[in-house]
């Protein structure tokens, strides 16, 4: 069983563009984005997981993408620090909910850090990205705070701004992404650490296949994800895709509405 958390896309809409999906010109449908947050939300639950909630707020659009607000490892939050200031009041709102539910070490980042968006835990290290939004003094940090190993990826391609959209950590030593989305060192850093990983192809990461929730059995992804969906299959994961269309506006997908709590 795994334990998140997420936040109802009560407020959702693209008032503002800080990625290269945003279009504030293009209407959004906010009923709509509800209805598939709730499939997902629905869905975990099937899957025998449990899923917390924080209370969306009006202004901050953007707090659905849950993964940005922190990194939970072993009962300790540390909690965001936005790039952007659109998004920084969300911090407030995690700082607040974390502080209420019983964690050991709560506290904000000191440098910019957007949560999960680029911190995933992978069995007993850190995979950390850096280049858009994270800053990379912010992987010292938090490897002093949690005490893991975090191995620092940097980003290249704008529209993989955050390391969640461009690689998933599918069990403790499995993980899929797209190399093309990091630079020459970091490739050759992940083919070192994962010599089986699955690959994306560019299709596949532009379909946001790679922003992905893995149970260690289920993986759920876009369901455009086509080539990804028949690879997780031959590899004895059980893929089910989803439809987050909307939530695709604002540049996010499974993984941005999802944080995984680990006490
Ligand atoms: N509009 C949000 C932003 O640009 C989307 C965040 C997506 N979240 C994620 N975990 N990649 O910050």
């Amino acid at each position: 069983m795994r334990h998140y958390l997420m936040v109802r896309p009560a407020y959702f809409d693209v008032e503002y563009s800080i990625n290269p999906w945003m279009d504030p010109g293009k209407p959004t449908d906010t009923e709509l984005a509800i209805a598939q947050w709730e499939w997902l939300r629905d869905l975990y639950i099937e899957l025998g997981h449990r899923v917390e909630l924080l209370d969306p707020e009006p202004g901050l659009p953007d707090m659905v993408y849950a993964a940005n607000g922190a990194t939970v490892v072993n009962g300790r939050a540390l909690v965001a620090r936005f790039h952007h200031r659109f998004r920084r009041q969300e911090s407030a709102a995690y700082l607040n909910w974390f502080t209420g539910h019983d964690y050991r070490e709560v506290r904000q980042a000191r440098w910019h850090n957007e949560g999960e968006g680029d911190f995933l835990v992978a069995g007993s290290r850190i995979l950390a990205g850096s280049g858009f939004r994270t800053d990379s003094r912010a992987h010292q940090e938090t490897a002093e705070f949690f005490g893991v190993p975090v191995v620092g990826l940097t980003l290249t391609d704008p529209r993989y701004y955050h390391l969640d959209t461009a690689l998933t950590v599918l069990d403790e030593d499995t993980i899929m992404y797209f190399p093309e989305a990091f630079t020459e060192e970091s490739r050759r850093r992940l083919e070192q650490l994962y010599p089986d990983a699955v690959i994306a192809s560019a299709a596949d990461a532009a379909a946001f296949g790679l922003n992905a929730v893995s149970d260690g059995r289920h993986v759920v992804l876009p369901q455009a994800a086509t080539g990804l969906i028949t690879r997780l299959r031959e590899r004895g994961f059980e893929p089910i895709g989803a439809d987050l269309s909307e939530l695709l506006k604002g540049g996010g997908s499974v993984k941005c509405c999802t944080l995984e709590l680990r006490s």
